[in-house]
């Protein structure tokens, strides 16, 4: 296992749609393992595979709390096959846009389709929390960030800031 480099804007690789994995085999399996270190060492409450430079349609999640039991979930190729006309709003944020935290309105409820660990077909039913982070991380597999999802000049705002900072590491 080993803990993977997280990308940042202006990275051009979280703007591009992940390709759909053709086979979930062992380099699938241990894409995800890393992926888990990676998010619980952030630490963060979901990421995708294109967050660590691999542009593969792969996500991984868990939104317990702390004391609680962890509720470790990965999916492959997820695709989003129905949402609730009901809305859910959330402050936000993104281990690939640090610091940065806005309210984004999404459904309240989505059903998820994707294939598990093994390669096997589900589909699933969100809510709350999770409803929340799953359609935040697919966004991911098809190049859409969270502050995509608000006005232009916020956007473009928030983008100046984490790419400054990320200069000034660099620099520092
Ligand atoms: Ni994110």
């Amino acid at each position: 296992m080993a803990i993977r480099k997280i990308i940042t804007p202006p990275d051009p690789l979280l703007k591009k749609p992940s390709m759909l994995v053709a086979e979930v085999d062992d380099t699938i399996r241990e894409l995800v393992r890393d992926m888990f270190e990676t998010m619980y060492d952030a630490p963060g409450i979901g990421l995708a595979a294109v967050q660590v430079g691999v542009p593969l349609s792969v996500i991984v999640m868990d939104t317990s709390g702390e004391g609680e039991e962890p509720r470790p979930l990965a999916l492959i190729n997820p695709e989003v096959v129905w949402t609730s006309d009901e809305q859910r709003e959330y402050e936000e944020g993104c281990l690939s846009v640090p610091e940065v935290y806005d309210t984004v309105v999404r459904p309240a409820e989505v059903r998820v389709r994707y294939l598990d660990l093994d390669g096997k077909e589900q589909e699933r039913t969100f809510s709350g929390m999770d409803a929340t982070c799953v359609q935040h991380e697919i966004d991911h597999t098809k190049g859409i960030l969270f502050i995509d999802h608000l006005g232009r000049l916020k956007r473009e705002r928030y983008l100046k800031k984490v790419i400054k900072k990320a200069k000034q590491a660099q620099e520092a």
